[in-house]
């Protein structure tokens, strides 16, 4: 099966390769877990590899995005070439519909030749419906809509706490291909950053939490390493 490096460094070998081409992730974790920098890397490795990518962030505002990201990547010297190079999408609609960016997503496809894609975050669509099963049946048509794109995505979810094992899966858990966590963990009087690739249909993968470093030049996951 094709596989789509994400580039960060290490998890492609967690991946046995990368992400398996057409697939659809779900990226879990508490707050600060690191999701936006996380995805932000994926597009941005694309980008500079000639797979172009769109960030569609529903919370903070495109500038936002792009000053922490070049706050907590200082190595990323090409990032405003390849958005100026039409390389590197950041948009953020102006309403939170999926139909919208189910569209937005339509058009850079067939404009920009789009192959990755971040949507930062389920939960902020979550948060536009009042009927919960109004938003299962939402996401499922939008899921099964992505299915037919040729592009393979992220959907970021903002888990309400640290302990993802207790946290309820929701629909978005279901219906996507693949599982990606994010710890934040307590390590004596300090935190360590972990990731677990939770399931993810089409390839074999590691099972374990695995620790992780923000470094200037991007993430670092330490294949091999053990979190305690
Ligand atoms: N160089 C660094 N080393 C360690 N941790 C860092 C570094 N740079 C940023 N961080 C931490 O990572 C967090 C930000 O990561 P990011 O914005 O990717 O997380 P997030 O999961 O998207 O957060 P949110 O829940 O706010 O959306 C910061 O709040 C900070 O605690
Ligand atoms: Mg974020």
């Amino acid at each position: 099966m094709d596989r789509v490096e994400t580039g960060i460094s290490g998890l492609d070998e967690v991946l046995d390769g990368g992400i398996p081409v057409h697939r659809h992730v779900a990226l879990n974790g508490g707050p600060g877990a690191c999701k936006t920098s996380f995805s932000f890397e994926y597009i941005y490795r694309g980008a500079q590899k000639g797979e172009n990518g769109i960030y569609i962030t529903l919370e903070e505002t495109p500038e936002d995005i792009i000053e922490n990201m070049t706050e907590s990547f200082p190595g990323f010297k090409d990032m405003q070439q390849l958005i100026d190079d039409g390389k590197l999408e950041i948009v953020k609609p102006d309403k939170l519909l999926l139909e919208d960016i189910a569209e937005l997503l339509e058009d850079r496809i067939a404009k920009n030749d789009i192959k990755r894609a971040v949507i930062d975050s389920a939960t902020m669509i979550k948060l536009a419906f009042k009927d919960p099963s109004e938003y299962r049946q939402t996401m499922f048509e939008f899921f099964s809509l992505l299915r037919n794109l040729d592009i393979t995505a992220i959907m970021v979810v903002e888990a309400p706490n640290q302990d993802l094992a207790s946290s309820a899966f929701e629909i978005e858990h279901f219906v996507m291909d693949g599982i990606i966590n994010l710890y934040n963990l307590g390590k004596a009087d300090q935190r360590v950053k972990a990731v677990e690739v939770y399931k993810m249909r089409g390839t074999n993968h590691r099972r374990e939490k695995i620790p992780f470093k923000v470094t200037p030049n991007g993430i670092k996951v330490f294949v091999g390493e053990k979190v305690f």
